[in-house]
Protein backbone atom coordinates (compact mmCIF):
# COMPACT_ATOMS: atom_id res chain seq x y z
CA UNK A 1 0.00 0.00 0.00
CA UNK A 2 1.30 3.64 -0.76
CA UNK A 3 1.92 6.04 1.58
CA UNK A 4 3.59 8.97 2.12
CA UNK A 5 6.52 9.58 4.48
CA UNK A 6 7.48 13.20 5.66
CA UNK A 7 10.27 14.41 7.29
CA UNK A 8 9.10 18.49 9.09
CA UNK A 9 10.70 20.87 10.58
CA UNK A 10 11.25 22.66 7.39
CA UNK A 11 9.97 26.14 6.25
CA UNK A 12 8.46 25.86 3.06
CA UNK A 13 9.27 28.00 0.16
CA UNK A 14 8.91 29.39 -3.39
CA UNK A 15 6.10 29.11 -6.11
CA UNK A 16 3.53 26.42 -6.35
CA UNK A 17 0.97 26.52 -9.90
CA UNK A 18 -2.29 25.35 -8.50
CA UNK A 19 -4.42 22.82 -10.80
CA UNK A 20 -8.05 23.36 -12.31
CA UNK A 21 -11.24 23.01 -9.80
CA UNK A 22 -11.66 18.86 -9.35
CA UNK A 23 -15.01 20.39 -7.95
CA UNK A 24 -16.26 22.30 -10.85
CA UNK A 25 -14.33 19.90 -13.60
CA UNK A 26 -16.66 17.04 -12.81
CA UNK A 27 -20.01 18.50 -13.44
CA UNK A 28 -18.35 20.18 -16.62
CA UNK A 29 -17.45 16.95 -17.92
CA UNK A 30 -20.88 15.78 -16.93
CA UNK A 31 -22.62 18.86 -18.96
CA UNK A 32 -20.14 18.18 -22.22
CA UNK A 33 -22.21 14.94 -22.84
CA UNK A 34 -25.04 17.01 -22.98
CA UNK A 35 -24.74 17.81 -26.84
CA UNK A 36 -24.23 15.51 -29.58
CA UNK A 37 -21.33 18.31 -30.71
CA UNK A 38 -18.09 18.05 -29.45
CA UNK A 39 -17.00 19.88 -26.23
CA UNK A 40 -13.13 20.19 -25.35
CA UNK A 41 -12.23 21.26 -21.77
CA UNK A 42 -9.16 22.55 -20.49
CA UNK A 43 -6.89 23.01 -17.44
CA UNK A 44 -8.53 19.83 -15.89
CA UNK A 45 -7.03 18.65 -13.02
CA UNK A 46 -5.26 15.11 -13.28
CA UNK A 47 -6.56 13.75 -10.49
CA UNK A 48 -7.90 10.18 -9.71
CA UNK A 49 -11.81 11.33 -9.46
CA UNK A 50 -11.91 13.25 -12.49
CA UNK A 51 -10.13 10.16 -14.32
CA UNK A 52 -12.86 7.76 -13.10
CA UNK A 53 -15.68 10.26 -14.46
CA UNK A 54 -14.11 10.56 -17.23
CA UNK A 55 -14.19 6.39 -17.90
CA UNK A 56 -17.78 6.48 -16.72
CA UNK A 57 -18.54 8.96 -19.51
CA UNK A 58 -16.49 6.80 -22.13
CA UNK A 59 -18.47 3.56 -20.90
CA UNK A 60 -21.66 5.37 -21.63
CA UNK A 61 -20.70 5.56 -25.31
CA UNK A 62 -19.27 9.09 -25.98
CA UNK A 63 -16.09 9.58 -27.53
CA UNK A 64 -13.27 10.52 -25.34
CA UNK A 65 -9.61 11.36 -26.71
CA UNK A 66 -7.67 12.75 -23.85
CA UNK A 67 -5.54 15.39 -25.49
CA UNK A 68 -2.76 15.71 -23.14
CA UNK A 69 -2.60 15.52 -19.13
CA UNK A 70 -5.21 18.67 -18.45
CA UNK A 71 -7.38 18.50 -21.42
CA UNK A 72 -9.76 16.07 -23.06
CA UNK A 73 -12.27 16.16 -26.25
CA UNK A 74 -15.56 14.37 -25.75
CA UNK A 75 -18.51 13.85 -28.21
CA UNK A 76 -22.21 12.87 -26.51
CA UNK A 77 -23.25 11.70 -30.16
CA UNK A 78 -22.08 8.25 -29.20
CA UNK A 79 -23.73 7.48 -25.89
CA UNK A 80 -26.24 4.39 -25.85
CA UNK A 81 -26.48 3.71 -22.45
CA UNK A 82 -28.32 6.16 -19.24
CA UNK A 83 -26.99 3.88 -17.05
CA UNK A 84 -23.79 4.66 -14.93
CA UNK A 85 -22.64 2.16 -12.20
CA UNK A 86 -19.56 1.18 -11.84
CA UNK A 87 -17.88 0.40 -8.94
CA UNK A 88 -15.70 3.14 -7.97
CA UNK A 89 -18.54 5.40 -9.61
CA UNK A 90 -20.47 4.15 -6.80
CA UNK A 91 -17.45 5.68 -4.27
CA UNK A 92 -18.01 8.77 -5.74
CA UNK A 93 -20.20 11.75 -4.65
CA UNK A 94 -19.95 13.35 -7.73
CA UNK A 95 -21.29 10.60 -9.91
CA UNK A 96 -24.84 11.84 -9.28
CA UNK A 97 -23.99 14.75 -11.64
CA UNK A 98 -24.38 11.95 -14.55
CA UNK A 99 -28.55 12.32 -13.11
CA UNK A 100 -28.66 15.75 -14.15
CA UNK A 101 -26.62 15.82 -17.29
CA UNK A 102 -28.40 12.71 -19.04
CA UNK A 103 -31.79 13.44 -17.58
CA UNK A 104 -31.58 16.82 -19.18
CA UNK A 105 -30.48 15.52 -22.81
CA UNK A 106 -32.10 12.03 -22.56
CA UNK A 107 -35.25 12.26 -20.33
CA UNK A 108 -33.50 9.29 -18.51
CA UNK A 109 -31.26 8.17 -16.08
CA UNK A 110 -29.92 5.03 -14.21
CA UNK A 111 -26.79 6.41 -11.59
CA UNK A 112 -25.59 4.24 -8.07
CA UNK A 113 -26.56 6.38 -4.79
CA UNK A 114 -23.53 8.72 -4.74
CA UNK A 115 -20.53 7.64 -2.12
CA UNK A 116 -17.68 10.21 -1.59
CA UNK A 117 -15.80 10.96 1.29
CA UNK A 118 -17.73 9.82 4.83
CA UNK A 119 -18.07 12.73 6.18
CA UNK A 120 -21.57 12.10 7.98
CA UNK A 121 -25.33 12.17 6.62
CA UNK A 122 -24.98 13.52 2.94
CA UNK A 123 -28.15 12.99 1.72
CA UNK A 124 -29.76 13.90 -1.93
CA UNK A 125 -33.71 14.62 -0.67
CA UNK A 126 -32.86 18.32 -2.33
CA UNK A 127 -31.39 16.76 -5.66
CA UNK A 128 -34.86 14.03 -5.88
CA UNK A 129 -36.88 17.40 -4.79
CA UNK A 130 -35.54 19.69 -7.67
CA UNK A 131 -36.12 16.49 -10.35
CA UNK A 132 -39.81 16.09 -9.40
CA UNK A 133 -40.43 19.64 -9.52
CA UNK A 134 -39.05 19.29 -12.87
CA UNK A 135 -41.60 16.74 -13.66
CA UNK A 136 -39.17 13.46 -13.24
CA UNK A 137 -40.20 9.98 -11.51
CA UNK A 138 -37.38 9.20 -9.17
CA UNK A 139 -37.08 5.94 -7.78
CA UNK A 140 -34.18 4.30 -6.03
CA UNK A 141 -34.04 0.52 -6.71
CA UNK A 142 -31.41 -1.93 -5.78
CA UNK A 143 -28.83 1.07 -4.93
CA UNK A 144 -29.83 2.82 -7.82
CA UNK A 145 -31.45 6.44 -8.39
CA UNK A 146 -33.96 6.21 -11.35
CA UNK A 147 -35.17 9.07 -12.90
CA UNK A 148 -37.41 9.54 -15.72
CA UNK A 149 -40.21 11.48 -17.66
CA UNK A 150 -41.45 12.01 -20.70
CA UNK A 151 -41.24 16.32 -21.08
CA UNK A 152 -39.02 18.03 -18.46
CA UNK A 153 -40.78 21.25 -17.29
CA UNK A 154 -39.27 24.56 -16.06
CA UNK A 155 -40.53 25.27 -12.03
CA UNK A 156 -39.93 27.41 -9.19
CA UNK A 157 -37.39 25.07 -6.41
CA UNK A 158 -37.04 26.57 -3.09
CA UNK A 159 -33.72 24.32 -1.59
CA UNK A 160 -34.49 23.64 2.08
CA UNK A 161 -30.51 23.65 2.77
CA UNK A 162 -28.08 25.27 0.41
CA UNK A 163 -26.32 22.38 -1.46
CA UNK A 164 -23.58 22.25 -4.17
CA UNK A 165 -24.70 19.23 -5.40
CA UNK A 166 -28.31 19.99 -5.89
CA UNK A 167 -27.80 23.27 -7.00
CA UNK A 168 -25.50 22.60 -10.16
CA UNK A 169 -27.59 19.06 -10.81
CA UNK A 170 -30.71 20.96 -10.93
CA UNK A 171 -29.37 23.55 -12.96
CA UNK A 172 -27.60 20.53 -15.71
CA UNK A 173 -30.97 19.25 -16.40
CA UNK A 174 -32.90 22.72 -16.33
CA UNK A 175 -30.98 23.67 -18.92
CA UNK A 176 -32.82 21.76 -21.57
CA UNK A 177 -36.14 21.54 -19.76
CA UNK A 178 -38.78 23.16 -21.60
CA UNK A 179 -39.34 27.09 -20.20
CA UNK A 180 -38.69 28.84 -17.18
CA UNK A 181 -36.84 27.57 -14.21
CA UNK A 182 -36.02 29.24 -11.00
CA UNK A 183 -33.65 28.23 -8.62
CA UNK A 184 -33.87 29.83 -4.96
CA UNK A 185 -31.42 29.34 -2.30
CA UNK A 186 -29.05 28.07 -3.85
CA UNK A 187 -25.40 27.84 -3.43
CA UNK A 188 -23.14 30.45 -4.93
CA UNK A 189 -19.32 28.68 -4.78
CA UNK A 190 -17.17 29.46 -7.45
CA UNK A 191 -17.76 26.03 -9.35
CA UNK A 192 -21.83 27.12 -9.42
CA UNK A 193 -20.52 30.15 -11.53
CA UNK A 194 -18.33 28.43 -13.68
CA UNK A 195 -20.63 25.65 -14.32
CA UNK A 196 -23.14 28.32 -15.77
CA UNK A 197 -20.66 29.66 -17.55
CA UNK A 198 -20.23 26.43 -19.37
CA UNK A 199 -23.72 26.07 -19.94
CA UNK A 200 -23.97 29.39 -21.31
CA UNK A 201 -20.74 28.80 -23.51
CA UNK A 202 -23.08 25.71 -24.95
CA UNK A 203 -26.08 27.61 -25.89
CA UNK A 204 -27.73 27.61 -22.31
CA UNK A 205 -29.87 30.63 -20.92
CA UNK A 206 -28.68 30.80 -17.24
CA UNK A 207 -28.54 33.99 -15.36
CA UNK A 208 -27.77 34.70 -11.61
CA UNK A 209 -25.63 32.19 -10.58
CA UNK A 210 -23.07 33.06 -7.68
CA UNK A 211 -26.57 35.38 -6.27
CA UNK A 212 -29.18 33.72 -4.19
CA UNK A 213 -31.61 33.04 -7.49
CA UNK A 214 -30.48 31.31 -10.56
CA UNK A 215 -32.43 31.93 -13.53
CA UNK A 216 -32.52 29.04 -16.43
CA UNK A 217 -34.57 29.45 -19.43
CA UNK A 218 -34.81 26.01 -20.93
CA UNK A 219 -33.63 25.59 -24.67
CA UNK A 220 -34.35 22.95 -27.28
CA UNK A 221 -30.65 21.79 -27.35
CA UNK A 222 -26.72 23.08 -26.84
CA UNK A 223 -23.97 23.07 -28.97
CA UNK A 224 -20.13 22.35 -28.41
CA UNK A 225 -17.76 24.88 -26.92
CA UNK A 226 -14.10 24.57 -25.68
CA UNK A 227 -14.04 25.71 -21.80
CA UNK A 228 -11.22 25.77 -19.77
CA UNK A 229 -12.28 24.73 -16.13
CA UNK A 230 -11.12 27.81 -12.75
CA UNK A 231 -8.70 27.10 -10.65
CA UNK A 232 -8.87 24.50 -7.77
CA UNK A 233 -9.75 27.14 -4.93
CA UNK A 234 -9.41 24.22 -2.09
CA UNK A 235 -5.71 23.17 -3.28
CA UNK A 236 -4.68 27.13 -3.18
CA UNK A 237 -5.81 27.29 0.06
CA UNK A 238 -4.12 23.84 1.24
CA UNK A 239 -0.76 25.19 0.16
CA UNK A 240 -1.24 28.70 1.85
CA UNK A 241 -2.14 26.76 5.14
CA UNK A 242 1.29 25.12 4.17
CA UNK A 243 3.03 28.11 4.39
CA UNK A 244 1.41 29.12 7.83
CA UNK A 245 2.18 25.61 9.21
CA UNK A 246 5.54 25.23 8.21
CA UNK A 247 5.92 29.04 9.20
CA UNK A 248 7.51 29.74 5.27
CA UNK A 249 6.62 32.13 2.36
CA UNK A 250 5.12 30.28 -0.49
CA UNK A 251 3.79 32.28 -3.46
CA UNK A 252 0.46 30.18 -4.94
CA UNK A 253 0.05 30.89 -8.66
CA UNK A 254 -2.11 30.52 -10.92
CA UNK A 255 -5.42 31.60 -8.65
CA UNK A 256 -8.68 34.15 -8.44
CA UNK A 257 -8.05 35.63 -4.93
CA UNK A 258 -11.32 36.54 -4.77
CA UNK A 259 -12.50 33.22 -4.12
CA UNK A 260 -9.80 32.97 -1.36
CA UNK A 261 -10.92 35.47 0.70
CA UNK A 262 -12.13 33.64 3.48
CA UNK A 263 -8.94 31.84 3.70
CA UNK A 264 -7.09 35.01 3.78
CA UNK A 265 -8.50 36.79 5.87
CA UNK A 266 -8.36 34.14 8.70
CA UNK A 267 -4.56 33.17 7.71
CA UNK A 268 -4.12 37.29 8.42
CA UNK A 269 -6.37 37.95 11.30
CA UNK A 270 -4.28 34.93 13.26
CA UNK A 271 -0.82 36.09 12.26
CA UNK A 272 0.48 35.37 8.80
CA UNK A 273 1.32 37.86 6.15
CA UNK A 274 -1.17 37.92 2.94
CA UNK A 275 -0.27 39.67 -0.37
CA UNK A 276 -2.72 39.47 -3.04
CA UNK A 277 -1.59 39.92 -7.06
CA UNK A 278 -3.64 39.51 -9.93
CA UNK A 279 -3.43 36.03 -10.29
CA UNK A 280 -1.34 34.98 -7.09
CA UNK A 281 -1.54 35.23 -3.29
CA UNK A 282 1.74 34.80 -1.42
CA UNK A 283 1.59 33.94 2.25
CA UNK A 284 4.62 34.26 4.56
CA UNK A 285 3.86 32.42 8.06
CA UNK A 286 4.63 34.44 10.65
CA UNK A 287 6.46 32.56 13.57
CA UNK A 288 4.14 33.90 16.18
CA UNK A 289 0.75 32.92 15.19
CA UNK A 290 -2.24 33.82 16.89
CA UNK A 291 -5.34 31.60 17.88
CA UNK A 292 -8.85 32.24 16.33
CA UNK A 293 -12.44 31.26 15.88
CA UNK A 294 -13.82 29.72 12.60
CA UNK A 295 -17.34 28.74 11.56
CA UNK A 296 -17.69 26.81 8.31
CA UNK A 297 -20.78 28.44 5.83
CA UNK A 298 -21.33 28.28 2.35
CA UNK A 299 -19.28 30.41 -0.14
CA UNK A 300 -18.74 33.18 0.94
CA UNK A 301 -18.45 32.19 4.43
CA UNK A 302 -14.98 29.69 5.26
CA UNK A 303 -15.18 26.91 3.18
CA UNK A 304 -15.58 23.17 5.06
CA UNK A 305 -12.88 21.61 2.62
CA UNK A 306 -10.42 23.92 4.54
CA UNK A 307 -11.61 23.37 7.43
CA UNK A 308 -8.93 20.22 8.51
CA UNK A 309 -6.38 22.02 6.87
CA UNK A 310 -7.05 25.36 8.85
CA UNK A 311 -7.39 23.48 12.32
CA UNK A 312 -4.46 22.26 11.89
CA UNK A 313 -2.70 25.54 11.19
CA UNK A 314 -4.06 26.15 14.32
CA UNK A 315 -2.85 23.11 16.54
CA UNK A 316 0.31 25.40 16.81
CA UNK A 317 -0.98 28.65 17.31
CA UNK A 318 -0.89 30.35 20.07
CA UNK A 319 -3.83 30.75 22.88
CA UNK A 320 -7.25 28.45 22.49
CA UNK A 321 -9.05 28.62 19.19
CA UNK A 322 -12.64 27.30 18.25
CA UNK A 323 -13.69 25.65 14.99
CA UNK A 324 -17.23 25.25 14.42
CA UNK A 325 -18.33 22.66 11.28
CA UNK A 326 -21.59 23.33 10.26
CA UNK A 327 -22.01 21.90 6.76
CA UNK A 328 -21.27 18.48 7.76
CA UNK A 329 -22.42 16.13 10.84
CA UNK A 330 -18.99 14.04 11.18
CA UNK A 331 -16.02 16.01 9.83
CA UNK A 332 -13.87 15.69 12.90
CA UNK A 333 -12.92 12.44 12.92
CA UNK A 334 -9.21 13.39 11.63
CA UNK A 335 -8.55 15.23 15.39
CA UNK A 336 -7.97 11.25 16.92
CA UNK A 337 -5.00 11.65 14.24
CA UNK A 338 -3.65 14.55 14.76
CA UNK A 339 -3.89 14.02 18.75
CA UNK A 340 -1.70 11.30 17.96
CA UNK A 341 0.84 14.06 16.82
CA UNK A 342 0.45 15.96 20.05
CA UNK A 343 -1.96 18.61 18.95
CA UNK A 344 -4.74 19.65 21.92
CA UNK A 345 -7.64 19.48 20.64
CA UNK A 346 -11.11 18.60 22.16
CA UNK A 347 -14.08 17.40 19.72
CA UNK A 348 -17.78 18.41 21.10
CA UNK A 349 -20.60 17.35 18.75
CA UNK A 350 -19.43 20.23 15.77
CA UNK A 351 -17.74 21.96 17.77
CA UNK A 352 -13.07 21.64 18.16
CA UNK A 353 -11.38 23.65 20.66
CA UNK A 354 -7.44 23.77 19.84
CA UNK A 355 -5.28 24.73 22.23
CA UNK A 356 -1.71 25.26 20.36
CA UNK A 357 0.90 23.57 20.97
CA UNK A 358 4.56 24.90 20.60
CA UNK A 359 4.90 22.36 17.78
CA UNK A 360 3.67 18.76 16.70
CA UNK A 361 5.48 15.79 16.49
CA UNK A 362 5.77 13.06 13.57
CA UNK A 363 3.58 9.70 13.93
CA UNK A 364 2.07 6.96 12.11
CA UNK A 365 -1.70 8.24 10.79
CA UNK A 366 -4.53 7.63 8.69
CA UNK A 367 -5.57 9.78 6.06
CA UNK A 368 -9.41 9.61 6.66
CA UNK A 369 -10.57 11.39 3.88
CA UNK A 370 -9.50 13.54 1.30
CA UNK A 371 -9.38 16.97 2.93
CA UNK A 372 -8.00 15.39 6.15
CA UNK A 373 -5.44 13.79 4.37
CA UNK A 374 -3.63 16.75 2.73
CA UNK A 375 -4.17 18.46 6.44
CA UNK A 376 -2.37 15.87 8.03
CA UNK A 377 0.28 15.69 5.21
CA UNK A 378 0.69 19.97 5.81
CA UNK A 379 0.66 18.37 9.95
CA UNK A 380 3.84 16.15 9.07
CA UNK A 381 5.50 19.31 7.52
CA UNK A 382 5.31 21.26 10.55
CA UNK A 383 6.17 18.45 12.75
CA UNK A 384 9.35 17.54 14.34
CA UNK A 385 10.75 14.42 13.03
CA UNK A 386 8.57 11.71 10.35
CA UNK A 387 5.33 11.28 9.83
CA UNK A 388 3.96 8.43 7.97
CA UNK A 389 0.74 8.63 5.92
CA UNK A 390 -1.56 5.81 5.26
CA UNK A 391 -4.48 5.48 2.80
CA UNK A 392 -2.95 8.10 0.67
CA UNK A 393 -5.47 6.58 -2.30
CA UNK A 394 -8.07 9.29 -0.71
CA UNK A 395 -5.78 12.42 -1.19
CA UNK A 396 -4.73 11.46 -4.76
CA UNK A 397 -8.67 11.77 -5.47
CA UNK A 398 -8.34 15.67 -5.57
CA UNK A 399 -4.69 17.21 -5.41
CA UNK A 400 -2.38 16.75 -8.54
CA UNK A 401 1.23 16.13 -7.99
CA UNK A 402 0.83 16.80 -4.39
CA UNK A 403 4.35 15.22 -3.30
CA UNK A 404 6.00 16.56 -6.90
CA UNK A 405 3.85 20.39 -5.70
CA UNK A 406 5.36 19.91 -2.17
CA UNK A 407 9.25 18.76 -2.79
CA UNK A 408 9.22 21.57 -5.32
CA UNK A 409 8.91 24.01 -2.34
CA UNK A 410 11.60 22.29 -0.31
CA UNK A 411 9.62 19.73 1.49
CA UNK A 412 11.05 16.56 2.24
CA UNK A 413 8.44 14.21 1.19
CA UNK A 414 8.43 10.52 -0.67
CA UNK A 415 5.88 8.08 -1.29
CA UNK A 416 6.81 4.62 0.10
CA UNK A 417 5.54 1.41 -0.43
CA UNK A 418 6.52 -0.94 2.91
CA UNK A 419 8.50 -0.86 6.06
CA UNK A 420 12.20 -1.14 4.01
CA UNK A 421 11.07 1.60 2.27
CA UNK A 422 10.53 3.90 4.92
CA UNK A 423 13.84 3.18 7.15
CA UNK A 424 15.65 4.26 3.51
CA UNK A 425 13.75 7.35 3.43
CA UNK A 426 14.91 8.02 7.21
CA UNK A 427 18.47 6.79 6.68
CA UNK A 428 18.54 9.24 3.43
CA UNK A 429 17.24 11.98 5.35
CA UNK A 430 18.44 12.36 8.84
C1 LIG B 1 -19.73 19.49 -2.48
C2 LIG B 1 -18.27 19.20 -2.65
C3 LIG B 1 -17.61 18.94 -1.31
C4 LIG B 1 -17.88 20.10 -0.35
C5 LIG B 1 -19.37 20.40 -0.28
C6 LIG B 1 -19.70 21.65 0.53
C7 LIG B 1 -18.14 18.11 -4.81
C8 LIG B 1 -17.93 16.86 -5.56
N1 LIG B 1 -18.12 18.02 -3.50
O1 LIG B 1 -20.32 18.32 -1.92
O2 LIG B 1 -16.22 18.80 -1.51
O3 LIG B 1 -17.45 19.74 0.94
O4 LIG B 1 -19.89 20.61 -1.62
O5 LIG B 1 -19.02 22.75 0.03
O6 LIG B 1 -18.27 19.18 -5.37
N2 LIG B 1 -27.63 18.08 1.81
C9 LIG B 1 -28.91 17.66 2.06
N3 LIG B 1 -29.67 17.24 1.02
C10 LIG B 1 -29.21 17.21 -0.26
C11 LIG B 1 -27.88 17.64 -0.51
C12 LIG B 1 -27.12 18.08 0.55
O7 LIG B 1 -29.37 17.68 3.21
O8 LIG B 1 -29.95 16.79 -1.17
C13 LIG B 1 -26.77 18.54 2.93
C14 LIG B 1 -25.53 17.63 3.10
O9 LIG B 1 -25.82 16.50 3.88
C15 LIG B 1 -24.57 18.58 3.76
C16 LIG B 1 -24.95 19.96 3.14
O10 LIG B 1 -26.26 19.80 2.61
O11 LIG B 1 -24.80 18.63 5.14
C17 LIG B 1 -24.04 20.45 2.06
O12 LIG B 1 -23.90 19.45 1.06
P1 LIG B 1 -23.61 19.80 -0.46
O13 LIG B 1 -23.37 21.27 -0.61
O14 LIG B 1 -24.67 19.18 -1.28
O15 LIG B 1 -22.27 19.05 -0.68
P2 LIG B 1 -21.88 18.13 -1.91
O16 LIG B 1 -22.44 18.72 -3.17
O17 LIG B 1 -22.14 16.72 -1.57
Amino acid sequence: MERYIVKGGRPLEGEVEISGAKNAALPILAAAIMTDETVVIENLPDVKDINVLIDAISKLGATVVREGRHRVKISGKTINSVCADNEYIKKMRASYYLLGALLGKYKKAEVSMPGGCNLGTRAIDQHIKGFTLLGADVNIEYGKIIAQTKELKGNHVFFDTVSVGATINIMLAAALAKGMTILENVAKEPHIVDVANMLNSMGANIKGAGTDVIRIKGVEKLHGTEYSVIPDQIEAGTFMCAAAVTRGNILVKNVIPKHLEAISAKLYEIGCSVEEYDDAVRVIGNTKLSGTQIKTLPYPGFPTDMQPQMTVTLATAGGISTVIESIFDNRFKYVDELTLMGAKIKVEGNVAVVEGVEMLKGAQVNALDLRAGAALVLAGLGADGFTVVEDIHFIQRGYEDFPLKLTKLGATIAVVNDEKEIQKFKFKTA
